[in-house]
């Protein structure tokens, strides 16, 4: 079976075709970037961390692809981008094995997200790994379930997947795509 995370990019590949522009909002250790990059879709990728960029650039050139990094939050993404976008990727919390106090939070990424909705085409779709278990994720979490309820059943579909019987807080995928 496929667990969330594999979920969400199965649902990414089954709509990205080479040349489409798609964005990693947290980039992280560039696990994300790496794999849209590989399907040869044109990837701009967010952090707010150094560390993130260097992590993602080693790997990157590991696999022998290339992202457009960006040093600023994904809040800022009007500021680089003014196209239509085929999808998005969200992880959100912290980077693993650094600074636990650097976390994606509700206000920023929602901001975020309404921005990449508008951008995205008919068709298009985003994914947010949503994890909860360190201190200020049960309230992203909740800020984050809110606003995807809400969104019109007319333009947009949205799904969510996890685990059932997981110990501690096991993250889940929500799904968006905009309806065509
Ligand atoms: C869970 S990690 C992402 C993991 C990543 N997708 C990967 O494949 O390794 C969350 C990342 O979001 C970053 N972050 C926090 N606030 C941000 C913001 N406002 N804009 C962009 N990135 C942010 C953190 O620095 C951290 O690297």
């Amino acid at each position: 079976m496929l667990n969330p995370l594999e979920l969400a990019h199965r649902f990414l590949a089954e709509v990205i075709v080479p040349g489409d522009l798609v964005v990693d909002a947290t980039m992280g250790q560039g696990y994300d970037t790496v794999f849209l990059a590989g399907l040869k879709a044109d990837v701009v990728a967010f952090d707010v961390q150094a560390l993130a960029l260097a992590m993602t650039e080693k790997r990157l050139e590991q696999a022998q692809l290339t992202a457009k990094l960006i040093l600023d939050g994904h809040e800022n993404v009007g500021q680089y981008i003014d196209q239509q976008i085929k999808a998005a990727i969200f992880n959100l919390g912290y980077l693993p094995k650094s600074d636990k106090q650097v976390i994606t939070q509700a206000e920023t990424t929602l901001d975020a997200l309404t921005q990449l909705l508008e951008m995205l085409v008919k068709g298009g779709r985003i994914a947010l790994m949503i994890y909860y278990g360190h201190a200020g994720g049960l309230e992203e979490r909740d800020a984050v379930l809110a606003f995807v309820s809400g969104l019109p059943q007319r333009e947009f579909q949205v799904m969510r997947y996890g685990g059932i019987n997981q110990a501690n807080q096991p993250p889940f995928l929500v799904m968006i795509e905009k309806r065509l």
